[in-house]
């Protein structure tokens, strides 16, 4: 298992592009699956989830073709998958598994997931409770846990369903399953997450009304393909916001990111502590804001963060952490228990590891007190197997003294698999 070493830097000008959005890129695949006709994917993400998607299409029969960095896709319609011969492999990626539930709830056959360690821990009652009153019966192990065993139902009933949680996963698992059912169905979120898969859907034609936290889809319209241009990653470029702001004497710019409002809680959330970021180039590319983001060194302050904003920050959070540890004065972020169930507990995780390099971290049960501003130093660090970790990591290093040694640094493959050597090139 690869360790990796991080050594200090300052002055870090430079300009960059992260690779393609990884929710676009599994919901491009998806969606020109089950529409009709040719998809071209543009810079698409090929990183280990999103392999995980396009593999479980072809199990069930779409042509997919890729090169480094198009996608072509022969889309089959609603009706146009067949059954898997084998069971899917969802590898680590919740949002494979849970969209997947909902593309195989309206089909007229049984479908098996499973996933790595990490996976087989997640929840998934909250997928099988709103297709489970659709109408499907999945089975899971403990009655939550992968591996799944869903048997379609094509004669799907529509419901209004009220989130629990707010969730894109859940919501666009829903959506997929209202696509298949007669009559609308309408989804209903206690916060506003990524509307990805509502903005696709409306690209491709479907039968949709979506505003603030309140989605109706019509089921058994046809979905027309269109060729999709996926920006870059956010979450991705979070990284390299982070370090412009953090690493003394630093300028970044990145380029053609996606501004999905429901992603950017993030931008939000750093301008209070007073950061200085700017967007560039804003416009509008397949229905999603794009634009590029630079970030300059600035003096921070600590902040308590609005619970409202939690659902559209929430793979950033460990980066705000790091961020809070160098800010002046106290950071309270709450009501981010979701944290705990992602690829690792996330809070547990880069608690100890950013104290591990002197950070001063109280761990909460739905997220952290941090107390800024701390000079970090360098420390051996493990990624928990968690792509988010071991990159937050490797941003707390270059702002430290001395040298940092990240464990199990191969993760990063997940969602941004050039991370390392874009690390060396800045
Ligand atoms: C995602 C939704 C979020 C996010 C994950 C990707 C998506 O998960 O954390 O990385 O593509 O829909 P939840 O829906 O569980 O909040």
């Amino acid at each position: 298992m690869p360790t990796i070493k991080i050594k200090p830097k300052l002055n870090i000008n430079a300009t960059l592009k992260v690779p393609g959005d990884k929710s676009i890129t599994h919901r491009s695949v998806i969606f020109a699956g089950l529409a009709q006709g040719h998809c071209t994917v543009y810079d698409y993400l090929d990183g280990d989830d999103c392999r995980r998607t396009i593999e479980a299409f072809r199990q069930c029969g779409i042509e997919i073709k890729k090169d480094k960095t198009q996608l072509y896709i022969e889309g089959k319609g609603l009706n146009g998958l067949k059954a898997p011969e084998i069971p899917i492999n969802a590898g680590n990626s919740g949002t494979t598994i849970r969209l997947l539930s909902g593309v195989f709830a309206g089909q007229n056959f049984e479908t098996e997931m499973f996933g790595d360690a990490s996976l087989s821990k997640r929840p998934m009652k909250r997928v099988m409770e709103p297709l489970g009153l659709m109408g499907v019966k999945i089975q899971a192990a403990n009655s939550q846990y992968p591996p799944l065993k869903i048997t379609g139902n094509p004669d799907l009933k529509p419901i209004t369903y009220n989130l629990p949680i707010a969730s894109a996963q859940v919501k666009s698992a829903v959506l997929l399953a209202g696509l298949q059912a007669h009559g609308k169905t309408t989804v209903i979120e206690p916060g506003l997450s990524r509307d990805h898969t509502e903005r696709l859907l409306e690209y491709f034609g479907a039968k949709i009304k979506y505003k603030n936290n309140i989605v109706t889809v019509e089921g058994k319209a046809e979905l027309k393909a269109k060729d999709i241009y996926v920006p870059g990653d956010f979450s991705s470029a979070a990284f390299f916001i982070a370090a412009g702001l953090l690493a003394k004497k630093s300028k970044i710019k990145i380029e053609n990111v996606g501004l999905n409002e429901g992603r950017t809680g993030f931008l939000k959330a750093l301008e209070t502590m007073g950061a200085k970021i700017k967007i560039e180039n804003f416009k509008i590319v397949c229905n999603e804001p794009v634009g590029d983001i630079v970030a300059e060194v600035s003096s921070l302050k600590g902040i308590t963060l609005d619970t409202a904003l939690v659902p559209q920050l929430i793979d950033e959070i460990p980066l705000l952490v790091l961020i809070a540890s160098q800010a002046q004065g106290k950071t309270v972020i709450k009501g981010a228990g979701e944290l705990r169930v992602k690829e690792s507990d996330r809070i547990k995780a880069i608690s100890s590891e950013l104290k591990k390099m002197g950070a001063v971290i109280t761990e909460l049960e739905d997220g952290f007190i941090v107390d800024g501003p701390v000079k970090l130093h360098g420390a051996i660090v493990e990624s928990y197997d968690d792509h988010r970790i071991a990159m937050t990591t490797a941003i707390a290093g270059l702002c430290a003294d001395g040298e940092t040694e990240i464990n199990n640094s191969e993760c990063v493959d997940i969602s941004f698999p050039n991370f390392w050597e874009l690390i060396e090139k800045i």
